[in-house]
């Protein structure tokens, strides 16, 4: 079993700290739901474990199996089996989507994959997460709608087989089939390959179709409180500000707080002010 651990993490970007000595250990045999209001870090941790440059570590470790992974570059961290499927993919014109998923699979190997056996784990992985074939021809994401670009993130981790798969709102843009399938396709990995997830999701829809082992809410750039289904389900219905009257937590970003609480209940409330 492989561990990922975050040790007093803190994290600037553009010289503003985002991340503040903040504190999270994974194995890869668990799921975690990493939940927080609008602007709080969730993505900057993520990306901050994958190697994205833009995010400055001022101090903390990751590490991976014991092993300091702050030094290696985002290539290296993804061979040593660490995946981002992001919030917002980034559309790359001139690159095919085949060739892409080619060359990520190739660099994860000693030895390039065999044209044959690439095309029977392609075609899997494209019948799996129901995105048509077709697609696997056009650019990187130049084009795909929003749901098309989340799930060909699912594919391209059914493609790299990561020990941890770090999901940012894979959920945002799908429809409610495309949930379903994506759903689906994590449950079948949590419960075959045993991998370590770590989702982030505004909604208690997506966690309520899939395994989770711990909730985690992000506030202010670190770790305030952790639960199990029920804090999801608290979160979905009143929202966050019962962590200022129970917890004693003061929102830095007071602008993301709203008095509608996420998800459906923020959808009942709306309806109700009409
Ligand atoms: N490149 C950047 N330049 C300036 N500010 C940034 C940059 N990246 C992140 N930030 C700021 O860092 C803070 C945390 O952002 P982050 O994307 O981690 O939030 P989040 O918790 O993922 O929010 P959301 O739920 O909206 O996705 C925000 O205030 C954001 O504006
Ligand atoms: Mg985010």
């Amino acid at each position: 079993m492989a561990t990922l651990e975050i040790k007093n993490l803190t994290v600037s970007v553009k010289e503003k700290q985002i991340l503040k000595d903040l504190n999270l250990t994974i194995d890869s045999s668990e799921t975690i739901a990493l939940l927080g209001p609008n602007g709080n870090g969730k993505s900057t941790l993520l990306q901050t474990i994958m190697g994205n440059p833009n995010y400055v570590v001022e101090s903390g470790e990751i590490l991976l199996d014991g092993k300091d992974i702050l030094s290696l570059e985002a290539d290296e961290r993804s061979k040593l089996g660490l995946f981002l499927g992001m919030q917002n993919p980034s559309e790359v014109p001139g690159v095919n989507n085949v060739d892409f998923l080619k060359a990520s699979l190739n660099a994860h190997r000693e030895k390039p994959i065999s044209l044959f056996e690439f095309y029977r784990l392609l075609d899997n992985a494209y019948k799996e997460t129901h995105i048509p074939f077709e697609m696997s021809n056009r650019n990187l994401n130049e084009g795909f709608s929003g749901g098309e670009k989340k799930k060909n993130e699912i594919l391209q981790m059914l493609l790299l087989n990561p020990k941890f798969a770090m999901l940012d709102e894979i959920d945002s843009g799908l429809d409610v089939d495309a949930i379903q399938v994506v759903a689906s396709v994590i449950k079948k990995e949590q419960e075959e390959n045993h991998r370590g997830f770590l989702i982030v999701s505004h909604y208690a829809r997506l966690y309520d179709l899939i395994n989770v082992d711990r909730a985690v809410v992000l506030v202010n750039g670190k770790v305030v409180t952790e639960g199990g289904r029920e804090l999801i389900k608290k979160i979905d219905t009143e929202g966050y500000e019962w962590l200022r009257h129970e917890l004693g937590i003061e929102f830095e970003k007071e602008e993301t707080m709203s008095s509608v609480s996420i998800g459906t209940c923020a959808t009942k409330e709306a309806l109700k002010a009409k």
